[in-house]
């Protein structure tokens, strides 16, 4: 649909007409990027200005050309807009001071053109979550940790319609009839949308920004949520294709680790990596990405990543990488895992390593397969090698809190070994955890498979405790 008739479409719908723009998609380089650390602060309006605002706004719709604006180019569309909006300030004798007229006039202009009061977010870089629980209620994440903010919207029916612009800017749709909505943006970053009547105290709206650089494995290991010792054997793993399956809660830095080690597959080798939204960044040449499709609106057109990991097979992988295991796929992930994808990659949700395996049964047992348990679960040990669970910890850091590697069948009972794990011992004054990563003691079987194609890592490693300490 062109931008014009998406325009015309919500005039249609709206008194308030809408214009579209992808503010997602194409950051302005006109703002300044603050440094990392320091803290953000945000000019907002005071009451009495937000009710000037509101009558300028009203008065700017009355004089508007629309149908000129919509033939303007972005910055064209801007500059009008905030010179009407002066004018107005002018002639209506606005009592403000001039850097409150230029937040008006800009607010303004966010909000015929833009995504009204979340473009004070969307900019920064330092934000890695946007979540917005109701018009009043605006929350942040930066580094690590969550914040409310001042912003607000003016009331549910300004943020419905931001978050309206923001879907249908992707060619998704929401309403009461499909209250709900996922989606990626253009730039990458992943938008989840839910309204009323499920979002019971109004439209709630998600989103995870999406991180230029994703940190490699070496990075992760400078900031401590793994010791370079792990870090090396990590890299090992995936250079001797182990099957690794990456636990953890929500936003415990999952895919952050699958899209690390992912990049230590050797470059020679076929990767497809199959997502709900695409998130990874692999460096390798021979890569072919994929994505699932929601059905659309009549409830057609699905694809799903069983479909998607289904068809990958025909596609002469090497390797096959799953951002999040959540379904039916489980079972023919595992499949693949154990008919020569061998060094196959992925994530899944799970609070411990146990966890984590009888997720991946009870997936396999909701396909519908009449399998026998112990099928199942002899399936699952000898498709996964290792597990990593990570822990997203009170002082906003994500850590690799238990490396295992699975055994064998004892009975009815999958057998692991844990290697690595992170010891907790303390919080210090600042409310940083305290802690060590040590090795268990156990040499795992992998250490032989290493050896055998020349990587020699030292057993010490293994059987020393402390492999590093925060
Ligand atoms: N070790 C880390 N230290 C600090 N921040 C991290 C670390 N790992 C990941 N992050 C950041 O935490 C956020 C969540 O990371 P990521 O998307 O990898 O988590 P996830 O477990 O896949 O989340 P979800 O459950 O939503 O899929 C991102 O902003 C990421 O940049
Ligand atoms: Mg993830």
């Amino acid at each position: 649909m062109s931008l014009k008739s998406r325009i015309q479409n919500y005039s249609n719908k709206e008194n308030n007409p809408i214009l579209f723009k992808n503010v997602l998609v194409e950051p302005s380089t006109d703002r300044p990027t603050p440094p990392s650390n320091s803290p953000l602060t945000f000019d907002i309006l005071t009451s009495k200005e937000l009710e000037y605002k509101e009558r300028i706004h009203h008065k700017l719709m009355e004089i508007l050309d629309l149908s000129l604006i919509v033939k303007m180019a972005d910055a064209d569309a801007k500059k009008q807009i905030s010179e009407i909006a002066r004018r107005i300030i002018d002639e209506e004798s606005i009592p403000v001071i001039a850097r409150t007229r230029q937040l008006i006039v800009n607010e303004v202009v966010n909000d015929i053109l833009g995504l009204g009061p979340l473009e004070h977010l969307l900019y920064e870089p330092t934000i890695a979550d946007i979540m917005v629980n109701g018009y009043n209620m605006v929350f942040i994440e930066r580094f690590g940790k969550i914040e409310k903010t001042p912003i607000t919207f003016k009331d549910d029916a300004h943020l419905l319609k931001v978050i309206d612009r923001i879907v249908t800017q992707v060619g998704r749709r929401i309403d009461e009839s499909s209250p709900l909505v996922d989606a990626r943006l253009k730039d990458g970053s992943r938008v989840n949308a839910i309204i009323p009547p499920l979002a019971i105290d109004g439209p709630s709206l998600s989103i995870r920004r999406f991180t230029q650089d994703k940190m490699q494995l070496q990075d992760l290991a400078n900031i401590g949520a793994l010791s370079q010792a792990m870090a090396d054997v990590f890299a090992n793993m995936v250079k001797v294709r182990l099957n690794i399956l990456i636990s953890g809660g929500t936003g415990s830095g999952k895919t952050t680790m699958l899209n690390a080690l992912s990049n230590h597959i050797p470059n020679n080798e076929r990767v497809v990596t199959i997502e709900d939204s695409a998130e990874l960044q692999l460096r390798m040449d021979n890569l072919v990405r994929l994505e699932t499709r929601p059905p659309n609106i009549e409830g057609k057109g699905e694809v799903t990543q069983r479909d998607l990991v289904k068809n990958s097979l025909r596609m002469r992988p090497d390797r096959i990488v799953i951002g999040e295991v959540r379904g039916q796929e489980a079972f023919d992930m595992l499949q693949a895992m154990n008919t020569g994808h061998d060094g196959s990659l992925t994530t899944i949700h799970a609070n411990t390593t146990r966890d984590a395996l009888s997720r991946v049964e009870n997936m396999v047992t909701m396909s519908g397969f009449d399998l026998p348990v112990k099928t199942i679960r002899s399936q699952i040990t000898s498709a996964i090698n290792v597990v990593l669970q990570l822990e997203r910890m009170e002082d906003g850091k994500r850590r690799v809190v238990s490396v295992s590697e699975i055994n064998s069948m004892e009975g009815d009972v999958i057998t692991m070994s844990e290697i690595f794990r992170f010891e907790r011992r303390g919080v210090d004054e600042n409310g940083h955890i305290i802690g060590r990563y040590i090795s268990t003691g156990i040499v795992p079987r992998f250490h032989e498979r290493m050896k055998q194609r020349g990587i020699n890592i030292g057993l010490d490693l293994y059987l020393d405790q402390t492999t590093g300490s925060l």
